[in-house]
């Protein structure tokens, strides 16, 4: 048995649907993340990826089925309650307040962890002057950590595309969480920046936080990720195959061969299903 095998979930999804109207985005899917692990969940455009992650934190809380973190079920709790248990996310088009410096959306994303009552603020007690250097600080080793640290005063909307991109890592990074959720990290980057990416995702998980991330690009999942689940679109969409599901490249085809189905869970957000890279030597240096 490897340690990953033995290692307890996180997150566990548990019979998660999530229906708008008629529209079925999430349907019967079971899955757990496993704590210290890089899981990707991949998928077509419209396969209910998003979704999923709106229902982990909150934002849209599953029609039916439980979501389960760290032992406790979160089904329905609100977003501010999601980031205080310990679950934080990016988002797939990037929401950053654009008129602030890096900085300052950094230290914002530090409130959910914040001590200073009303009466502090107002009349500025040792207290609180204490706390508001301590979350600079911890704001400015985050920038640091994601490679940003020269936009530390650059408002977010003036910084380049792939920056902004890690500036909301660092702030999702500021409320201290032990899962982080990052939906389509990558998307729009250069296969430079993709790399560079990578790296900071391993650097994350050697934090001890967890990753879940939602990719596009198979390369980017092989590259990080020991354990990747496929999402197809919902059963009525039938022109979508299952290498579409995974993909669609023949890349992807490619990738197929390295990857093995371990099991065949009926789902998509359905037809969901479980791979496993099966390359030792990629197990085992992924520690
Ligand atoms: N708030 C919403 N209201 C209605 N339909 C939605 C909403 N959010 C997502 N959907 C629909 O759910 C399906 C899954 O969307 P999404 O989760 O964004 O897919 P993905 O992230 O896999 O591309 C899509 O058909 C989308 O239009
Ligand atoms: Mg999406």
């Amino acid at each position: 048995m490897t340690v990953q095998a033995a290692a307890e979930p996180i997150l566990r999804i548990d019979h998660v649907t999530k229906r708008f109207g008629g529209l079925v985005a999430v349907d019967d899917v079971t899955f757990d993340v496993k704590k210290g692990e890089i899981f990707a969940l991949i998928g077509p455009n419209g396969a209910g990826k998003t979704t999923l992650f709106n229902g982990i934190t909150g934002i849209f809380p599953p029609t039916t089925g439980k979501i389960v973190f760290n032992g406790r079920e979160i089904t329905g709790a609100k977003p501010h309650q999601v980031a205080a248990f310990g679950i934080a996310r990016t988002f797939q088009n990037i929401r950053l307040f654009e008129y602030m410096s890096s900085l300052d959306n950094v230290r914002l994303g530090q409130h959910c962890r914040m001590h200073a009552k009303l009466w502090d603020s107002l009349f500025k007690t040792p207290a609180e002057h204490r706390e508001e250097q301590r979350v600079t600080d911890r704001a400015m080793e985050l920038l640091e950590f994601v490679g940003i640290e020269r936009h530390t005063h650059t408002y977010a909307r003036n910084l380049p595309y792939g920056s902004q991109r890690r500036l909301e890592i660092a702030r999702a990074l500021a409320t201290n969480p032990s899962l982080l959720l990052l939906d389509e990290p990558a998307a729009g980057f250069t296969p430079q920046e993709k790399v560079e990416l990578m790296g900071l995702v391993h650097k994350i998980v050697d934090q001890g936080i967890t990753v879940f991330l939602i990719e596009h690009d198979m390369k980017v999942v092989m590259g990080v990720s020991r354990r990747i689940s496929g999402a197809a679109r919902p059963a009525r969409d039938r022109g979508i195959s299952r290498d579409a599901a995974l993909g669609g490249s023949a890349g992807c085809r490619g990738y197929q061969r390295l990857l093995r189905p371990r099991s065949s869970a009926p789902g998509r957000l359905s037809q969901h299903r479980e791979w496993r890279d099966r390359r030792p030597d990629r197990i085992e240096r992924r520690g």
